[in-house]
C-alpha cells in the first residue's frame, strides 16, 4: 500500500478527540462550545440583524449602511451596500490615539536576518507618503495597480496605499512568470505595478523587475504608465525613461499625511487571480467591507487575538492568505506580527523554530506542506528538530490551504504545540476572502484531519448534484447556502463565468459552490474536505488549473502534439503535477526522453511559473481516449499513481499506450 493510500485510511479510522483545555478556552473570545452554539443560533434566528451587529461593531464606517444584504441580484449579492468607509483607515487611522500607536505593528525578518520594526504610527505615514506618489503618478479611486512584489514591509505598504486611495490591487505572486503577468495586467487593466528590483530569497537574488519589463514587452499592456521600484538590493537594473519611477524618486518631496478616499462598501478592494477549471485563470473581485469585516472578525474568532500576541502567517502576500491574514486581518486587529521575506529551509531547516523563538510568537499560522517538509528535515536532521528551540510562547497553531494528514497534524501537535496549543484547521479559499469552516481554539474539540464546524453565519452543508443535503457519512459536494460577508463579488471581466462556476442553475442559482468535496463525520458532524472536484489542483498549497498547465504544454508548438495533466498524491508537496505528453516525433526514450522532459519542464515554468511544472513527465504515441475522443482522466490519475488498473479498458484503440504511459523517467 502506498503511503498516500494509508494516510487516506487512517483519516477514515480517525477517532482522537482533543478537546480545548482550560489554558485555551479562559479568557477565549468564544469560549466553550455554548458559546459558539448560541453565535449560530443568533445569525439562525436574526441572520441580517447578526451581522449589521457585527459590521457595527468591527469597521469604523464614514458613512454608516443602512441596508444589511441585498439579495435581489442574487449571486450578485450586495453587502452594507449604502455604507462608505476605507480599508486602510480601518487598519491604520483607527489605532491612532489609542495604545496600539506606538505598538508595534510589523516585525520584519528579512532573508538574512536583519530585524526590523514598524510601528502602527510608523506604518500609517510610510502608507500615506507611498499613497500621495500614487496620487502624484495620476492613480484615481477605481484604477487597478498591479502588484508584483517581495515579502517585505513595503509590499504591505503598496497594498495599504492602493486601498486608502481607493485603488484597486491586484497582487501577483512573484514566482509567477512574464507571461502570467502580462495576462494578469491585460485582464485587470491596470495603470501601474509596483515591484522590486530584486527579490531575496534562501540566499539568492532572483529578478522581479526584469520580469515585469519582460510581461509588458509581450504586447497589450499599453495601460501601463507608471512602473514603480522598490530598490531591495543595491544590484543594478534596466530603467525604462519615462515610465519607471524608483521608491526613492516617487517619494521624494510627498507628505506622509494622506486622507483615506472614503468608498462604497462595495467598492473592489482587490483583485485576486486564482486558477480554475479552464485555461484562464480567474480574477476573484472582493468588495471592501464585507472583506475586511471577514479579515478582522476571524483574527479575533480563529486566532482568538490578543493585544500581547505576535502573529505570525507564513503566506506570502501573493496569495489571498496573505492578504487576508498579512495585509488586512492583523493590522485591523491591532496585532504585531512577524512578516518573513525567506524560505523556511534557509540557512537551515529550523529557521521557522528559530525565529518563534527569537520573535516570542504566540500564534503561528502555516501550510500542512511546510509542515511535511520540515518534518522530513527534522527526521533526517538532530540539529534542526524543533526540540532545540524554545517555543512555549506558541499558544495557538493554525493550518491552511490542504487537507493537513493526521500524521502531520499529531507531529505539529506534539512537537510544536508542546501538546498544549489547539490547532486550527481552516477550511477556506481566495473565493470566501477568509476562514469559513474552522475550529475556535477556545472551544472545539478537535479531530486531526477535520476542519470541523462552520464559523457562525456560514451556512456550510453537503449536497448532491441536485442540491440536495446528504446525511452524515455520505460523501458529496461542499456548498454555503447563504452568502456571507466576504465572498467573492464577481469575476472580473467575466460575470457569466462568476454565475457558471459557482452558483449552478441545476442547484438554484442561488448556493455556493465551492467545488470541494466533504464528508460530514457520523459522531460530530464535523466536516473532513476530501480534495477538489474540478480540474484544479493542489501543489504544496498552491492551486493550479490542470487545463492552465495542458495549454502551457501544447503551447510548445514545435514539439508537443497533445497533453492531458492530472494530480496524484505527493507525501510532502499534498499532489504533484503529472504530465501525459505525445510528442510531434517519434516517442522518446531514455536520455532522450529525461532532456526533453527537462526542456518541457522549463516551458512550463516560463509560460507559468516554476510551480506549475510537472513532477512527472511521460510520453506515450498517445493518451488513453475514448471511442468518442475524450481523455482517460481517470484512467491516466490510476497510472499517475501507479495503481493497477481495474477500469475497463476494452474501449481503447491501442491498450499498449498504457504500457507505456506507466513507464517512468
Ligand atoms: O481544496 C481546498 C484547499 O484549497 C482550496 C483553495 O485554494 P486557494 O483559493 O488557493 O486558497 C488557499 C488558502 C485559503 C480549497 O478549495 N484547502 C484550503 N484550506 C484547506 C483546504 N483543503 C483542506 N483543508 C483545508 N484547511
Amino acid at each position: 500500500m502506498s503511503s498516500a493510500s494509508k494516510n487516506i485510511e487512517s483519516v477514515l479510522v480517525e477517532n482522537r478527540v482533543f478537546p480545548p483545555d482550560a489554558r485555551a478556552t479562559e479568557g477565549a473570545r468564544i469560549s466553550g462550545m455554548a458559546a459558539y452554539d448560541a453565535l449560530c443560533k443568533e445569525a439562525e434566528d436574526d441572520f441580517e440583524g447578526f451581522w449589521t451587529r457585527l459590521a457595527k461593531g468591527n469597521l469604523q464606517w464614514t458613512k454608516p449602511f443602512t441596508r444589511t444584504l441585498d439579495e435581489s441580484k442574487a449571486p450578485f449579492y450586495e453587502w452594507f451596500g449604502d455604507g462608505e468607509l476605507n480599508a486602510s483607515a480601518n487598519c491604520l487611522d483607527k489605532h491612532i490615539g489609542t495604545p496600539v500607536e506606538n505598538k508595534t505593528a510589523i516585525v520584519f525578518e528579512a532573508d538574512d536576518g536583519t530585524v526590523t520594526n514598524v510601528t502602527y504610527k510608523e506604518l500609517l505615514a510610510r502608507v500615506s507618503q507611498f499613497a500621495n506618489a500614487l496620487k502624484a503618478a495620476g492613480i484615481q479611486k477605481g484604477d487597478r495597480v498591479v502588484i508584483y512584489m517581495p515579502m517585505t514591509v513595503e509590499g504591505v505598504i503598496a497594498m495599504q496605499a492602493c486601498a486608502r486611495i481607493g485603488a484597486t490591487h491586484s497582487v501577483v505572486f512573484g514566482g509567477f512568470s512574464a507571461k502570467a503577468l502580462q495576462e494578469r495586467i491585460i485582464d485587470a487593466g491596470a495603470v501601474a505595478v509596483i515591484t522590486a528590483n530584486y527579490q531575496l530569497r534562501g540566499g539568492k537574488e532572483l529578478p522581479l523587475k526584469a520580469i515585469v519589463d519582460d510581461g509588458i514587452a509581450l504586447g497589450g499592456c499599453e495601460s501601463i504608465k507608471t512602473v514603480f521600484v522598490y530598490e531591495r538590493t543595491p544590484t543594478a537594473w534596466n530603467r525604462v525613461e519615462g515610465r519607471d519611477k524608483t521608491f526613492t524618486e516617487a517619494l521624494k518631496g510627498q507628505g506622509t499625511e494622506c486622507a483615506p478616499v472614503p468608498v462604497n462598501a462595495e467598492h473592489p478592494l482587490f483583485i485576486l487571480y486564482t486558477s480554475g477549471s479552464t485555461g484562464k485563470p480567474k480574477g476573484v473581485q472582493h468588495a471592501t467591507g464585507g472583506y475586511l469585516l471577514w479579515a478582522k472578525l476571524t483574527m479575533d474568532w480563529t486566532f482568538d487575538i490578543k493585544p500581547e500576541d505576535v502573529f505570525w502567517c507564513t503566506a506570502d502576500i501573493g496569495w489571498i492568505t496573505g492578504h487576508t491574514y498579512v495585509a488586512y486581518g492583523p493590522l485591523a486587529a491591532g496585532a504585531t506580527q512577524v512578516v518573513f521575506e525567506g524560505i523556511p529551509t534557509f540557512p537551515h531547516a529550523g529557521r521557522f523554530w528559530q525565529m518563534i523563538e527569537k520573535h516570542k510568537v504566540s500564534v503561528f499560522y502555516t501550510a500542512p506542506t511546510a509542515i511535511r517538509s520540515l518534518i522530513k528535515a527534522a527526521e533526517g536532521d538532530e540539529k534542526v528538530h524543533p526540540k532545540n528551540w524554545d517555543l512555549t510562547s506558541l499558544r495557538i497553531l493554525g493550518s491552511v490551504g490542504e487537507p493537513i494528514n493526521p500524521e502531520a497534524w499529531m507531529w505539529y501537535h506534539r512537537n510544536i504545540g508542546g501538546e498544549r496549543c489547539p490547532i486550527v484547521d481552516t477550511f477556506w479559499q481566495t473565493e470566501t476572502g477568509g476562514h469559513v469552516i474552522t475550529p475556535l481554539p477556545g472551544a472545539t474539540p478537535l479531530v486531526p484531519g477535520s476542519c470541523t464546524l462552520p464559523l457562525p453565519g456560514i451556512m456550510a452543508a453537503i449536497v448532491d448534484e441536485t442540491g440536495k443535503d446528504l446525511p452524515n457519512g455520505a460523501g458529496g459536494m461542499l456548498v454555503i447556502k447563504r452568502p456571507w460577508p466576504s465572498m467573492i463579488r464577481t469575476i472580473w471581466n467575466d460575470p457569466e463565468r462568476f454565475k457558471k462556476s459557482y452558483f449552478p442553475e441545476e442547484m438554484g442559482g442561488t448556493i455556493y459552490l465551492a467545488g470541494d468535496g466533504a464528508v460530514r463525520s457520523e459522531d460530530r458532524g464535523y466536516f473532513r474536505i476530501t480534495g477538489r472536484i474540478d480540474d484544479v489542483l493542489n501543489v504544496s498549497g498552491h492551486r493550479l488549473g490542470t487545463m492552465e498547465i495542458e495549454s502551457a504544454l501544447v503551447s510548445k508548438t514545435d514539439l508537443v502534439a497533445e497533453a492531458a495533466v492530472v494530480g496524484r498524491p505527493d507525501d510532502v508537496t499534498g499532489e504533484a503535477v503529472c504530465a501525459f505528453v505525445v510528442l510531434k516525433r517519434a516517442r522518446p526514450t531514455g536520455e532522450e526522453a529525461k532532456q526533453i522532459a527537462n526542456e518541457l519542464r522549463n516551458w512550463v515554468a516560463k509560460e507559468i511559473g516554476p510551480i506549475a511544472k510537472p513532477k512527472d513527465i511521460r510520453f506515450g504515441d498517445n493518451l488513453p481516449k475514448t471511442r468518442s475522443g475524450k481523455i482517460m482522466r481517470r484512467l491516466l490519475r490510476s497510472i499517475a499513481k501507479g495503481e493497477e488498473i481495474t477500469q475497463d479498458t476494452s474501449t481503447l484503440e491501442n491498450p499498449a499506450i498504457l504500457e507505456q504511459l506507466s513507464e517512468r523517467l
